[in-house]
């Protein structure tokens, strides 16, 4: 991939402000191989980053006016800090202030700053861009303010940014993959202790393939909080059986099962509904954990098998999929050596990774490119775990 050599970020940055930069951060994007759904039920996800990514250029300023020009979408934005973007600036800037703003009350210190947002990583594409914009965004102004933080908090920090300043009730599985990947390895994250395990992902038999629906989501737009209540609405039905439980990730399958067979939940489509929900959110723990056993086994069909259950589970218990990624991810599943495919991400769009054998990989790129097929969609990516974000000489 094209990395940004450090001349180039610092020829980019002096071209668009007139003034040397004085420091840079990179953070990815990321595709969770397994684990969706699961993080805000204080669940299991295993992400990679990958290597395509955003980086922030940045040099310090003495009056509190944050501008920012986003490379991508050749916009320039300013906003002071006390007072944050107009009310109908782009979403994007958003993201930038929920972060300045939030580690300004972290480290007083931090003042204005000119930034430059540049990159490689597809904006909107259920790559987690807003992760990775967040991510570099965080990152950089730390080495403006003199500062360092652990990178647990600052991803519970960019987490927050969404949440309070972009009104996407996520979890927390975006900001780590972004800050936290190891290249080579998969995250396999609790999101309850928040404790994380590197499990080596060696892809030298196996590709993984991003492939984009074009459709796509918005996470703001109220299904995936619609989602998030339901969790929650399902957990109350469940304590029936599981008294104890503090979330999802406390029930098991078959207390699920056995609350569905009740006669008084079976004629209500409602409840129904809602243990839909909570067998996808319990059996995608148990997957989760699985796949990352599998990773550590190297048991690739394994693996694949879990990301098509996955994908099914998503689809019909959870229905976050749509026409387009369902009919991506059969196709797929019907190519030669494809080992298993998922939709990833929040879904409702976005994009598809599919687990394949290296000799088929190039033929099925060449495939899925081809643009006199009809139902051929996108460009492919092939990805590789990248690590995560760092900062970057200049
Ligand atoms: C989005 C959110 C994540 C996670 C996924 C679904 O990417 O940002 O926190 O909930 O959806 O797994």
């Amino acid at each position: 991939m094209a990395r940004m050599s450090p001349s180039a970020l610092r020829s980019a940055f002096v071209a668009r402000y007139g003034r040397p930069a004085a420091r840079a951060a990179r953070a990815p994007g990321r595709v969770n191989l397994i684990g969706e759904h699961t993080d805000y039920n204080d669940g299991f996800v295993l992400p990679i980053a990958i290597e395509q990514s955003l980086w922030a250029v940045a040099a310090p300023r003495h009056d509190d006016a944050l501008r920012v020009y986003s490379d991508a979408l050749r916009d320039l934005q300013t906003w002071t800090l006390a007072d944050g973007p107009h009310a109908d600036a782009p979403r994007w800037t958003r993201y930038v202030h929920g972060v300045a703003t939030l580690l300004r009350r972290r480290m007083p210190s931090l003042d204005g700053a000119d930034l430059l947002i540049t990159g490689d990583l597809p904006l909107g594409g259920g790559l987690s861009s807003s992760a990775a914009l967040e991510g570099c965004t965080a990152l950089v102004l730390c080495g403006l303010a003199g500062c360092e933080l652990p990178l647990e908090e600052l991803a519970a920090i960019c987490r927050s940014a969404e949440h309070e300043f972009a009104g996407v009730p996520c979890g927390l599985m975006d900001q780590y993959a972004s800050l936290l990947s190891r290249q080579g390895c998969a995250l396999l994250l609790d999101c309850r202790s928040r404790r994380f395990e590197h499990v080596p992902c060696r892809l030298d038999q196996h590709a993984l393939l991003v492939v984009d629906s074009g459709v796509r989501h918005e996470l703001a737009s109220g299904e995936y909080a619609a989602r998030r209540r339901e969790c929650g609405e399902a957990l109350k039905l469940l304590r029936r059986a599981c008294p104890r439980a503090a979330a999802l990730r406390d029930v098991a399958p078959a207390d699920v099962a056995r609350c569905a067979a009740d006669e008084s939940l079976r004629r209500d489509a409602g409840a129904m509904r809602l243990l839909a929900r909570a067998r996808h959110v319990v059996t995608e723990n148990e997957r989760t954990l699985a796949a990352a056993a599998a990773l550590r086994a190297e048991d690739w069909p394994e693996l694949g098998r879990l990301m098509s259950a996955s994908h099914a589970s998503l689809r019909d218990d959870y229905q976050v999929s749509c026409a387009q990624l369902d009919a991506l991810v059969e196709r797929l599943e019907r190519c030669p050596g494809v080992l298993g495919a998922r939709m990833t991400g929040g879904g409702f769009g976005g994009c598809v990774v599919a687990l394949v054998e290296v000799p088929h990989a190039q033929g099925l790129v060449a495939q899925l490119n081809c643009g006199g097929d009809p139902a051929a969609p996108r460009p492919v990516l092939r990805v590789v775990p990248a690590g995560g974000a760092e900062r970057c000489a200049l």
